[in-house]
């Protein structure tokens, strides 16, 4: 994957093997900076334009191969598609597919043309389109085989800019820390579960926090015990594998500052336990962990921006097996708040460990809102596909700033409705909560159960059971398998946060 992403100067020569070029599907001819570094490969980018056979449509690209003095260059022309549909996650796109045509070219270093006047086009700020195409790129050269396959060879990428310094800020190394942060989130994801066990995981997270200057803790099992989160406990007693419990603290000392708790899904393996799985889909459910990587990801990329906001991270690790010691269906489990939920399937496993990890968010910190990521039901699949989490929440205006954050990150949201008539769809018979409340509305009520856990903290609840895996329909900066989902999202939301302080 691309490690290093620098500025070149305008100014100065070009000398990658390739150059990108993104244009919009309007455009006639090269803008000045493009067309400038253009003359230097014979001006194989406006030939493509003025040929009229490159429409421009989003991702189509054109790689032109020239003679530049005694070696080889490489034009890249890559369409953003019409300028009014070029959202965030549309421009990385684009980029994505430019990253892609140069995989067969087995080259390490890549130019990017960003001029100026093409960025001030889309509809979106400058600062964002130069993340967006930076970010499409990186992404798309990162190595889904975990190093077992050939891998894409692109090591380097120098952006070629107009853009003053000053507009560009720290764009280019905030850019450079999500992709970095994004590609060990889709790592840990693809890892099989035989290696990234629950204690594996803790591990990952500490390492992470620590070079991020994040304060992390990893709670044993008596730990985990001594905070008497009975579901945690309950879920992982069908396994070998000992629980974890990872609590990572950003800023909490800050205390003028507004206080999210972040939460994630942190389920190393999901057989379904004793209410198990059929066997055609289970290996995916190695990605059962999926929200609890991207919940660490995220507070490391905010510790790096240093945004003025002070998060929390707390990331229950299990595994979800049907050992003899397992727990059943039908049994009555005793939450951290006392409060207790009947199993009625082992399967929903996600919500039991979650309400835990809420319950324990509200009481010991009382944060501002509690944020929870999980991929936690199929049903959400079916609903929004695999391109689009659910939103849910208790907050309005929480909700309304995810939409928001969703918009900026390219990682689309749909909000789904909950209200009193889907939390009483979870109140059990025999105890206070049911964890399965039948097929219908499954995500809202997976949702309601969670953020009953939360009483009266605002909380928000994404279900990224489809977008946290790419099964081949992804945008092309998506590689196979895991995809990071989630990262960027939280980012923005906490900037969101931070903006209204
Ligand atoms: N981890 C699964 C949800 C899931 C499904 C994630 C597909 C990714 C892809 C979750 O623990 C689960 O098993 N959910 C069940 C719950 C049901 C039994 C109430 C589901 O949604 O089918
Ligand atoms: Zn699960
Ligand atoms: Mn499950």
């Amino acid at each position: 994957m691309i490690h290093s992403v620098l500025v070149r100067a305008a100014k100065g020569r070009v000398t990658e093997d390739a150059v990108v070029f993104p244009v919009f599907s309007e455009a006639k001819r090269l803008a000045a900076l493009a067309a400038r570094i253009d003359k230097g490969l014979d001006g194989a980018a406006a030939a493509v334009l003025a040929s009229e056979t490159f429409r421009g449509e989003r991702g189509e690209t054109r790689v032109v191969t020239v003679k530049r003095g005694r070696r080889w260059a490489n034009a890249v022309v890559v369409g953003l598609g019409p300028r009014a549909k070029a959202d965030a996650e549309e421009i990385a796109d684009a980029l994505g597919a430019a990253a892609r045509s140069l995989y067969p070219l087995k080259l390490t270093a890549a130019a990017l043309v960003v001029d100026q006047a093409v960025a001030k086009e889309a509809p979106v700020p400058v600062e964002f389109f130069v993340h967006a195409a930076i970010k499409g790129f990186v992404l798309a050269t990162h190595d889904p085989s975990l190093g077992a396959g050939t891998t894409p060879t692109l090591r380097r990428l120098s952006i070629v800019t107009d853009i003053p310094a000053r507009t560009l800020g720290g764009i280019v190394r905030r850019a450079h820390d999500l992709c970095g942060l994004v590609a060990r989130v889709r790592d840990w994801v693809n890892t099989p579960a035989n290696r990234m066990t629950p204690a594996r995981l803790a591990d990952e997270c500490r390492k992470m926090c620590a070079e991020y200057d994040v304060a992390c803790r990893v709670w044993s099992r008596a730990d985990i015990e001594r905070a008497r989160m009975g579901a945690v406990l309950a879920v992982a007693s069908g396994s070998r594998e000992d629980p974890r419990f990872v609590v990572a603290h950003y800023n909490v000392e800050k205390k003028t500052l507004p206080l999210v708790c972040l939460v994630g899904k942190g389920v190393t393996f999901d057989s379904g336990g004793v209410s198990i799985k059929p066997w055609e889909k289970m290996h995916e459910m190695k990605g059962d962990m999926a929200g609890g990587a991207a919940v660490i990801a995220a507070i490391a990329c905010a510790a790096a921006s240093k945004l003025p906001v002070r998060v929390v991270g707390l990331v229950p690790c299990v595994e979800n097996m049907p050992g003899g010691g397992a727990f059943r269906p039908g049994d009555v489990l005793t939450t951290s708040s006392g409060k207790t939920v009947e199993v009625l399937t082992t399967d929903a496993e996600g919500r039991l460990i979650l309400a835990d990890a809420v319950a324990y968010a509200r009481s010991h910190y009382r944060p501002d809102l509690i944020v929870d990521v999980a991929t936690l039901t199929g049903g959400v699949v079916v609903a929004l596909g695999t391109r689009v989490a659910g939103l849910m929440g208790t907050s309005e205006d929480h909700v309304d700033a995810m939409r928001t954050a969703a918009e900026r990150a390219g990682e689309p949201v749909w909000p789904l409705p909950l209200d009193d008539r889907y939390f009483a769809m979870v109140k059990g018979e025999i105890s206070d909560y049911k964890n399965y409340a039948g097929r219908n509305a499954s995500p809202v009520t997976g949702g309601a159960m969670i953020g009953a856990f939360a009483e009266g903290t605002p909380w928000v609840h994404l279900d990224i059971a489809g977008t946290a895996w790419n099964e081949g329909n992804g945008p092309s900066y998506q590689t196979r398998g895991a995809t990071g989902y989630g990262v960027e999202l939280l980012v923005r939301f906490l900037e969101i946060v931070a903006e209204n302080r």
